[in-house]
């Protein structure tokens, strides 16, 4: 992996040091390039006009859903593009059609966005069992197998933590659910930009994803659905074969789920991202993140005062590593890291409440998530900022 030549299509890196690639990763300039493209050459909608530049963009925004899916190793099911995991997962839990007495197992280690529309659905009767993961932050697939009754419909869970970076057993999970009869979501938003996914092999049922955090645009996202048979959650435009005031028929494929015009200069971004992230490659990508995630981990440890979440082991983990500095408040941390070091970090319950609860942490922590733009040198300068803070704070 060519670390410069990676970092000279980040520009922004000449000033800062960015380490908050799990709430929204950088954008490099070849997919800003593919964006800027579309609207300049061949700005159309999709779908939808016979025109020139119509079937330029049509062929394009249809290519890049290809792209996005070779990605995942989907060779069935339908790829949808959407604005984010958050609207993914609310098309599945409002798409599926409950019953009084329907069981969602879902986790605690959840990010809001795959908690709440489970939770939402008790309104309908739907119960809602949260399963607890061991010490090290890790979900025991043997608590599945004894969860799940014949009642159970439909298990959520995340892939990897949004803030400890645990990687769950997903293979184990979705065994056991295909074994039983139910169905299995997966959050892959923090997975899918740092570990090659394919989802034949994970043998989940739904997988939901954020175009943003893998060098994609803003308001790009990803639902595929290995078997599309769920009521889309918006109608509309372009998602229709035909349409009287008596009735409508659904359109096949992904338009089915993509009701009005999409956000096409960004999904055509996304496959860009794609393409760059397989030209680097992702095992190679994984090794370098697993490196850092390791120093990182082993530099927390040998300050005074600092506590690390989840478990330390930088194979069953990713670069999103939460920590605390005794006595220091997350956010005051993350001016401070900001101020005195152009360091960028996400402090406070990162859209995990219940989790930081769990875990015992009153004010949320800090969390240094690292992509492939990140460097060894950048990860010494955290850790002797950190010493410096812990020695006057501790
Ligand atoms: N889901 C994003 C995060 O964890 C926003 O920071």
């Amino acid at each position: 992996m060519n670390l410069n030549r990676i970092r000279a299509d980040f520009p922004i890196l000449d000033e800062i040091i960015y380490m908050d690639s799990a709430s929204t990763s950088l954008t490099p300039e070849p997919v800003l390039d593919a964006v800027m493209d579309y609207y300049r050459r061949y700005n159309a909608n999709v779908g939808r006009g016979v025109h020139r530049l119509s079937q330029i963009a049509s062929g394009m925004y249809e290519g890049a859903h290809r792209k996005v899916a070779e990605f995942i190793g989907a060779r069935e099911g339908v790829l949808v593009f959407t604005k984010n995991t958050t609207e993914g997962i609310n098309t599945v839990a409002s798409g599926l059609g409950w019953q009084k007495g329907d069981r969602v197992i879902t986790t605690v280690l959840e990010h809001h966005s795959n908690l709440l529309p489970w939770l939402r659905l008790r309104e309908k009767g739907v119960e809602v069992e949260i399963m607890k993961p061991d010490g090290e932050g890790i979900l025991d697939p043997a608590d599945f197998e004894t969860a799940i009754t014949d009642k159970t419909r439909l298990v959520a869970i995340t892939h990897a933590s949004n803030v400890i970076g645990t990687i769950q057993p997903v293979r184990e999970i979705s065994k056991i659910c295909k074994e039983k009869g139910v169905l299995i979501l997966l959050d892959g938003a923090q997975s899918v930009p740092h570990i090659r996914i394919d989802v034949k092999d994970l043998e989940v049922d739904f997988l939901c994803f954020s175009g943003h955090k893998m060098l994609g645009p803003t308001g790009t996202g990803v639902l595929w659905m290995r078997d599309p048979q769920i009521e889309p959650l918006f109608l509309g435009g372009g998602m229709i074969k035909e349409v009287t005031l008596k009735s409508y028929e659904y359109a096949e494929g992904y338009e089915r789920f993509e009701a009005g015009t999409p956000h096409i200069a960004g999904g055509i971004g996304l496959g860009r991202a794609c393409d760059y992230l397989k030209e680097i490659g992702m095992d190679e990508l994984r090794m370098h993140e697993e490196r850092l995630t390791e120093r990182l981990i082993e530099g927390l440890l040998e300050i005074e005062g600092v506590e690390v979440y989840g478990t330390l082991d930088p194979k069953k983990r990713l670069g999103v590593v939460s920590f605390n500095i005794r006595g220091v408040h997350p956010h005051d941390l993350a001016h401070i890291l900001d101020d005195s070091s152009n360091i960028m970090v996400r402090s406070g319950h990162h859209c995990a409440s219940p989790l930081i609860k769990y875990l015992g942490i009153e004010e949320g922590t800090v969390r240094a998530s690292l992509y492939l733009y990140n460097t060894e040198e950048e990860v010494e300068l955290l850790l002797t900022t950190l010493e410096g803070i812990a020695r006057v704070m501790v």
